[in-house]
C-alpha cells in the first residue's frame, strides 16, 4: 500500500509535528491510544496521558505496530486471571525513543528501537548464562500490568470530571499507543537506515518462530518437520526450517485458507485435520516413515500440542512449544510418554533480545539470511482501523496486520 515505506523519521525525535524530545522530556505527553475497557469490547481511540519514564525506563514514540494472537487472547479475556481493564494491549512494534529515564545508558532520544516482551537486564544469573533467555528481572510475565520500578502505571485516562483513571500495561510493552513507557531492558536498538515497518515483525512473531527452529530445535539439513498452526508464528518456524535446509515441512491447520500462503512460505505438505478420520499424528507418522524429527505447536491449543508431540519419531523426536494456551492447564502428556519423545518450549525463540537481535537484523539487511519478511505482512492499515484488524486476525484472514501510527 502506498505511503507505508515513507516513514518520515529523519531528524525525528519525539512527535511527528517536530516537537523534539528535548521539549517533551520530563513532561506528561497527551496522545492517542487504543484502549480496551472490557473483555472483547471494541477498542476505543482515547486521548491518554503518558507520564515520563522513571529510572531505567524509556518513553517511545510508536510508529508501527502489528497484532499477534496473544493480543487477541488478552483482548477477549480468554484467561480470566489476565482480565485487567482498562488496558493498552499490543507487543509487536517499532518506534523511536523520545526520552530516557535516569540511569539508562544504552539508549538515547532519537534511537530507533523495537520493544520486546521478554527483556534482558544483562546482569542477572540468567542473562549471564548461555542456557536461557529468561532474564530473572524482565522475562515475560503475562500477569504484570504495572511498571516494575514503582508498581504504578504510566498511562492515565482523564474523565470528564478531570479524574485521572489508571490504564494498565501489557506484556512489558503496550504498543497500541502513540507513546508508551517500557523498561529500557525491553527495548532493542535497530540500525538507523532500516525500514521500521519491517523491524516491527522482529519484535515478536518472526523472531519467535525463527528462534524456535534455530535455537531450540537446532534443525539440521534434511530434517523432517511438522508445524501445527500456520499463523505468523508457525510460518516463521517454517521459514526457519526452510533456511536450515529441512527436506520436508508439513503444515497442519484447520483453516484451508492457510494452505495457499503456506506454500509460498516453504510448506511442502498440508494436512487439514478436519479432512481425516484418524488423528493428525497418525497421518504424519505414515507420511514420514515413523514421524518427523521436529514438530512445532503454534496454534495455542493443548489438544493440538498432544498431536504435535505424538507426530515426532520415537526416540529422537523433539516438539517445541511456541504458543500459549490462554487458559492455564496441565500438559496432556503421560509421564511414561516422556521417555519416548522430547519436548521443549521457548519464549521469544530463545533469543536474548539485546544480545542476539542486532545480529539477526543485520543478517537480514545484508541478505546473508534470506528471510521473507514481506510475506508475513498480509494487511497494512492506519492505526485508527485497529478494530477491523482484530476482526481479520480473529477470522483467520490475516497473518500480520501492520498498523501505522
Ligand atoms: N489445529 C490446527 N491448527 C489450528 C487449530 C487446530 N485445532 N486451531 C487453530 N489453528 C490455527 C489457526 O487456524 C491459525 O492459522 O492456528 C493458527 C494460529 O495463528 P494466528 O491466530 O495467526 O496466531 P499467531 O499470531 O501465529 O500466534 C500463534 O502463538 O502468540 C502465540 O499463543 C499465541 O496461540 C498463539 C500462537
Ligand atoms: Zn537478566
Amino acid at each position: 500500500m502506498a505511503g507505508f515505506n515513507s516513514e518520515n523519521t529523519n531528524g525525528f525525535h519525539a512527535g511527528e509535528n517536530g516537537d523534539a524530545g528535548d521539549k517533551t522530556a520530563g513532561k506528561v505527553i497527551t496522545c492517542k491510544a487504543a484502549v480496551v475497557w472490557g473483555p472483547g469490547e471494541a477498542f476505543k481511540m482515547e486521548e491518554i496521558e503518558v507520564e515520563p519514564p522513571q529510572r531505567m525506563e524509556v518513553r517511545i514514540r510508536i510508529l508501527f505496530t502489528s497484532i499477534c494472537h496473544t493480543d487477541l487472547s488478552a483482548w477477549k479475556g480468554e484467561n480470566k486471571q489476565q482480565q485487567v481493564f482498562p488496558r493498552v494491549l499490543g507487543h509487536e512494534a517499532a518506534g523511536v525513543v523520545e526520552s530516557v529515564g535516569e540511569a539508562v545508558e544504552d539508549l538515547r532520544p532519537g534511537d530507533r528501537v523495537v520493544p520486546v516482551f521478554n527483556g534482558e537486564c544483562g546482569d542477572c544469573a540468567a542473562c549471564s548464562s548461555e542456557k536461557t533467555n529468561m532474564c530473572a528481572v524482565y522475562a515475560v510475565d503475562p500477569m504484570r500490568s504495572v511498571m516494575r520500578a514503582d508498581g504504578r502505571v504510566r498511562f492515565f485516562w482523564v474523565g470528564p470530571d478531570k479524574a485521572r483513571q489508571p490504564v494498565h500495561h501489557f506484556l512489558n510493552t503496550s504498543t497500541f499507543a502513540e507513546y508508551t513507557v517500557i523498561d529500557s531492558a525491553c527495548a532493542v536498538r535497530v540500525p538507523a537506515d532500516v525500514p521500521l515497518s519491517r523491524m516491527c515483525l522482529f519484535s515478536c512473531g518472526v523472531s519467535t518462530g525463527l528462534g524456535a527452529a534455530w535455537n531450540t530445535a537446532n534443525i539440521e539439513k534434511g530434517s523432517k518437520v511438522a508445524i501445527f498452526g500456520l499463523g505468523a508464528v508457525g510460518l516463521a518456524a517454517a521459514e526457519g526450517a526452510r533456511l536450515r535446509g529441512a527436506a520436508r515441512i508439513i503444515g497442519v491447520d484447520i483453516n484451508p485458507n492457510k494452505f495457499l500462503k503456506g506454500r509460498e512460505m516453504g510448506i511442502t505438505d498440508f494436512i487439514n485435520p478436519k479432512e481425516y478420520t484418524k488423528p493428525s499424528h497418525e497421518v504424519i507418522r505414515e507420511l514420514t516413515d515413523g514421524g518427523v524429527d521436529y514438530s512445532f505447536e503454534c496454534s495455542g491449543n493443548l489438544e493440538v500440542l498432544r498431536e504435535a508431540y505424538l507426530s515426532t519419531h520415537l526416540g529422537w523426536g523433539l516438539t517445541v512449544v511456541l504458543s500459549i494456551d490462554p487458559c492455564p492447564r496441565m500438559l496432556p502428556i503421560f509421564s511414561m510418554e516422556l521417555y519416548e519423545r522430547k519436548i521443549a518450549a521457548a519464549a521469544f525463540g530463545g533469543f536474548k533480545p539485546k544480545s542476539h537481535l542486532p545480529a539477526l537484523i543485520s543478517n537480514y539487511i545484508t541478505g546473508e539470511t534470506k528471510i521473507n519478511l514481506d510475506g508475513f505482512i498480509s494487511h497494512e492499515m492506519p492505526f485508527s482501523e485497529i478494530n477491523q484488524a482484530f476482526q481479520l486476525l480473529s477470522e483467520g484472514q490475516a497473518l500480520r496486520c501492520l498498523l501505522k501510527l
